[in-house]
């Protein structure tokens, strides 16, 4: 393994402030390369995507570009990957076409550990369509996400199923492979929300028994943007509204208006950042973006255990993430300590440590945290032991100042 956190530090502008950023699963800070690429597309010739001029090939060449660097991300089909502006969005626009063909009667399964963007939408859709939602629930000991609190809900009027891949805020990693051949088997369309897993896993969709997929670019070193991924043959099945002049053929058919060509740049260039993670990665991009977030993910995996081990010595802390297998994410709150409190105390230290339920409504209500939730400390591939000594003990200086 070759990678350094310490190495990667220079590449971020914004890590010269001297803050220490646990804020990383609202989104990561950005390295040069990708506003470079970002400025560069949007300052080089660029008009409509098109074959004649050197400004249309230009767009063309970052759709192209955009398609193909996803698709090595997230080992997919490049022709099965959808731009929008944000997962929230595309689940919106996506709820709306595949519920176009449930009836009334007809059942759709929701996760109580998702994002709020992959429960509600589908809530409404279902509303609108006379369709019942059943609830998937995390065991509140465990923080787990049992596969049997899936799959004990299937039935032959099951039509779609969504799940996370990882919880925003307690970092649990539901078995999705498990969970996804038991709603194949049943004939229901299967979602995976990839947005918090992405930056923490390597994902091979073509080994995942799921039809759709997606992560925004913004929490893994690039633009604010996400990317909706599945078989394009599936897409051909999905009956979309769009414009009468605008393309029938996929993915086109699901992005609306004119593209971003600058920020699918500022995409591309993150994932070609992300596959040189690991200086000694080699082969071809999808290889050393495997090999690069293989060895990230091993860095960030011990460091969030001596994270961990830190703040479980600090008396009155109740930590929510306990399962077997997260992110490295945490979720804590201490015992008469306002969460926002907190927040911004270690604001002042230039340490930020935000205090939210981070729209992840049902699992923060589920846990007895209310629409208040918790204080989340996530980790990046920049994070170091000195921000993580940063913030345990501006955490102890602060537990302490209550304490007068
Ligand atoms: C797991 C998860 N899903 C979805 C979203 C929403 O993503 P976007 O901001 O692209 O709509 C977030 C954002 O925090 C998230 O963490």
């Amino acid at each position: 393994m070759s990678f350094n956190a310490d190495q990667i530090r220079k590449d971020f502008p914004s890590l010269a402030s001297g803050i220490a950023y646990f804020d990383g699963p609202g989104g990561s800070q950005t390295p040069s390369v990708v506003g470079d690429a970002i400025a560069k597309a949007i300052t080089q010739p660029l008009s409509n995507r098109g074959v004649n001029t050197i400004s249309e090939k230009n767009a063309e060449e970052y759709v192209i570009r955009y398609r193909q660097s996803v698709a090595d991300l997230l080992n997919c089909d490049p022709k099965g990957v959808v731009y929008g502006r944000s997962w929230t969005q595309l689940i919106y626009d996506f709820s709306r076409s595949i519920s176009k063909s449930w009836k009334t009667g007809d059942e759709i399964i929701l996760s109580e550990l998702d994002h709020d963007s992959n429960i509600r939408p589908w809530v409404q859709a279902a509303e609108a369509h006379g369709v019942s939602v059943k609830w998937a629930r995390v065991d509140k000991q465990s923080g787990e996400l049992p596969v049997s609190a899936v799959t004990s809900l299937l039935s032959a009027k099951t039509r779609f199923v969504a799940v996370t891949g990882a919880s925003n805020t307690i970092g649990t990693k539901p078995d999705i492979y498990e969970i996804g051949s038991a709603v194949k088997k049943s004939g229901a369309l299967f979602l995976v929300d990839g947005v918090h897993l992405t930056p923490h896993a390597v994902i091979d969709f073509k080994d995942m028994p799921a039809d759709f997929f997606g992560f925004s670019s913004y929490k893994i070193f690039g633009p604010h943007c996400a990317s909706f991924i599945a078989d394009p043959a599936l897409l051909e099945t999905i009956n979309n509204d769009k414009l009468l002049p605008s393309t029938m053929a996929v993915p086109e058919r699901f992005e609306f208006g004119t593209l971003p060509y600058e920020l699918m740049a500022g995409v591309s260039a993150a994932i070609d950042y992300v596959s040189n993670l690991d200086r000694s990665a080699t082969g071809t991009r999808r290889e050393k973006i495997v090999q690069s977030i293989t060895s990230f993910e091993e860095y960030e995996q011990k460091l969030f255990a001596y994270l961990e081990d830190n703040l479980k010595s600090i008396a009155g802390i109740t930590l929510y993430g306990k399962a077997k297998d997260r992110t490295p994410t945490c979720y804590f709150n201490f015992a008469g300590v306002k969460g926002a409190d907190l927040y911004k105390f270690m604001a002042s230290l230039k340490v930020n440590l935000p205090a939210h339920n981070f729209y992840a409504l049902e699992v923060s209500k589920a846990l007895g945290l209310g629409e208040t939730g918790a204080i989340r400390a996530g980790l990046a591939p920049y994070s170091t032991k000195d921000d993580v000594d940063r913030l345990i003990s501006g955490i102890k200086e602060f537990l302490a100042k209550e304490a007068l």
